[in-house]
């Protein structure tokens, strides 16, 4: 009998990312991908193992608690690696209630699933939760957030994804569900929906379209190649220790307006424009509301205890980053068909 393993939001960006890793290296798994295909979930990011025979898609919500009960009781998982949520601080900034929702009632639904699955015997059970460096709020010009710094979460979505980390440790500590939370930086590569920095000026350069950098650009990022950030997840479910929480970060800080002018550069190189053609599309738009200023993650308990570093230099990084999208023309322009136009008229016309 195969493990069942549950992954939800596998459509994503990092979901993906993560379940192609493990359908790959796992054949012994049997992989749930479980996903509501909201605007960012896409099977055109998973077409090259859909047919796997260790690997099955669910389209499902996890804000519906029934339906996650009944399908925790159907595959009686081992193990989860929860990443569905809504993920980009504009959207929340514009529409906060839907992150409550999906972020934290849908995590505390998936929590209830497997605490009820699990009451009996938890023995090798493990919830893995996945969130983000910004719970640790916004750094000055100096220091690194560790696993200790406490919660300041400034933007709706990091408020929401705090508060599922509370939820998640409350159930460990309450009900001894085994649990595990990592906290990762900024990820960056294939498959990321063009709403984020990175691929959204890909897109744009593409188009020649002006680059929206918030305020001064003075704002730092530490940037993580998303296939490092699935390596760690496969990492720390299988060696991390229960009750735990590690950070996950690239040791590679950029500021923002630093960050569009490597990727302009690597722009004009790859479409053979005169140097500077790109650059001279940023353009500096009104800051977000609330910007935390710096994230910057330590990651020397991952890597110490449990033997992970990241893989790849950032320009070598940007380069098959920025590679992947032009060669991937039908799939970027597919997600930026429909809805996104009107997302994108609605969020930048007023900057
Ligand atoms: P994404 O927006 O690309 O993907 C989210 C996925 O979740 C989509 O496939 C979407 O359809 C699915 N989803 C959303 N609501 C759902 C619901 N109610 N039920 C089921 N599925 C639902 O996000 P991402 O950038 O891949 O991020 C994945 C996770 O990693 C998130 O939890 C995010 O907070 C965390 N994270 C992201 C980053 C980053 O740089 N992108 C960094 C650290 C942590
Ligand atoms: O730090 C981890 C987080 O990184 C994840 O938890 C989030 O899911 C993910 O979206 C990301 O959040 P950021 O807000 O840092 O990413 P984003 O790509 O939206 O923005 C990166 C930086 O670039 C940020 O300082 C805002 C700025 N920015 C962003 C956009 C979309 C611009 O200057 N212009 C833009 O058009």
């Amino acid at each position: 009998m195969k493990k069942n393993l549950l992954i939800t939001g596998g459509a994503g960006f990092i979901g993906s990312h993560v379940v192609r890793l493990f359908v790959n290296k796992y054949p012994d798994y049997h992989i749930v991908n479980l996903d509501k295909l909201t605007y960012a979930g896409n099977l055109n990011n998973l077409t090259d193992i859909e047919k796997a025979s260790n690997y099955e898609f669910v389209k499902a919500d996890i804000v519906d608690g029934d339906a996650m009960v009944q399908l925790f009781q159907k595959y009686q998982f081992e193990k989860v690696i929860h990443l569905a949520a809504e993920s980009h601080v504009d959207r929340s900034i514009a529409n906060p209630i839907e992150f409550v929702i999906t972020n934290v009632v849908g995590t505390c639904n998936l929590l209830n699933a497997a605490r009820h699955i699990w009451k009996d015997n938890s023995e090798g059970k493990l919830f893995y939760h996945v969130s983000t460096d910004e719970v640790y709020g916004s750094l000055g010009e100096e220091g690194f957030f560790t696993e200790s710094t406490p919660y300041d979460p400034h933007s709706p979505y990091s408020a929401s994804k705090a508060s599922s980390d509370h939820f998640v440790r409350a159930y460990h500590d309450t009900y001894k569900l085994p649990v595990v939370i990592s906290n990762c930086s900024n990820n960056y590569g294939s498959f990321q929906f063009p709403e984020k920095l990175i691929p959204l000026a890909i897109n744009n350069i593409k188009n020649n379209r002006p680059i929206p950098v918030y305020g001064k650009g003075e704002n730092v990022r530490d940037w993580l190649w998303v296939d490092d950030h699935a390596r760690a997840i496969d990492v720390i479910l299988h060696k991390g220790k229960i009750g735990e929480t590690y950070n996950i970060g690239g040791f590679n800080e950029w500021k923002n307006i630093d960050l569009i002018h490597v990727l302009c550069k690597v722009m004009d190189e790859k479409l053979g424009r005169t140097p500077g053609t790109s650059a001279s599309l940023i353009t500096f738009v009104t800051d977000r509301a609330g910007h935390d200023l710096r994230y910057a993650i330590d990651a020397t308990k991952l890597n110490t205890e449990l033997g992970w570093q990241p893989s790849l230099q950032f320009e070598e990084g940007i380069a098959k980053t920025v590679d992947w999208y032009l060669a991937n023309e039908a799939w970027l322009n597919n997600v930026t068909s429909g809805d996104y136009k009107k997302y994108y008229d609605n969020q930048y016309a007023a900057r």
